[in-house]
């Protein structure tokens, strides 16, 4: 009997449809919590993504993820939520904090790091739309508070199909494709604790 030989889906893809309805979920929770309506709304929206740079900064800056995916080390976008930040008068106690949350999110091995970067790449595809708000609600720029929103010179789409491309030439097995998915998951988890935290004001459970 001939068995139907069936092309795994591009890992780009794979990733995207494995956590589709978690970002439907965080995107309308953040837009529930109406950060454009005001600047201290959107200050907590800055520490909310703040964590974010900071948990995945290292994976930016680890040479075997670099040589995984070329141009890696350019992608991050710290240095500009971090000015963003300042520009909020974000206090240093208050970056302090979020950096140590940030910094303790994840130890993932590859695997799981190729799913965090994922999430926090795709994420610069919606950041257009949240920039557009940026701008037109409360008056924020390239150079005032919004830096970390703002696309790539080459153009935010290209930018983004050329780390998809990256992505889709990795060859992995299926339970290797699968361990990048709980990477990504952990990626948008981490993201949706700290909205919960920063912008819904809710405490983070007690450690036990
Ligand atoms: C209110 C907040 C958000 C809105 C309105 C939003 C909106 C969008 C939109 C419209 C796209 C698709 C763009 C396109 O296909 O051209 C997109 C893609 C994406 N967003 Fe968001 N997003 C938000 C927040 C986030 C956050 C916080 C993360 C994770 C940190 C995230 C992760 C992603 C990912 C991974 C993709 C790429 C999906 C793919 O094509 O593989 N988004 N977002």
């Amino acid at each position: 009997m001939t068995q139907a030989v069936t092309t795994p889906l591009p890992l780009s893809t794979y990733l995207k449809e494995q956590t589709a309805s978690t970002h439907e979920s965080l995107d309308r929770r953040i837009m529930a919590l109406a950060p454009f309506s005001s600047r201290e709304r959107f200050a907590c929206f800055l520490r909310m993504q703040l964590r974010l740079h900071h948990a995945t900064a290292p994976l930016y800056q680890n040479p075997a993820l670099q040589t995984l995916l070329p141009g890696l080390a350019d992608r991050s976008r710290l240095q500009a939520i971090i000015l963003d930040c300042a520009d909020f008068n974000i206090t240093a106690e208050q970056q302090e904090a979020d950096r140590r949350v940030g910094s303790a999110a994840q130890d993932a091995g590859t695997l799981g790091a190729i799913g965090w970067l994922y999430t926090h790449e795709g994420s610069t595809l919606g950041a257009a739309f949240l920039l557009k708000h940026a701008r037109e609600q409360l008056g924020l720029s390239e150079t005032f508070g919004a830096r970390h929103l703002v696309g790539h010179s080459d153009g935010r789409g290209l930018h983004w199909r050329q780390f998809k491309q990256a992505l889709d030439a990795l060859t992995l097995s299926p339970a290797e494709r699968d361990h990048a998915v709980v990477g990504a998951r952990d990626a948008f988890a981490f993201v949706r604790a700290s909205v919960e935290e920063l912008m819904a004001g809710k405490q983070p459970a007690a450690a036990s």
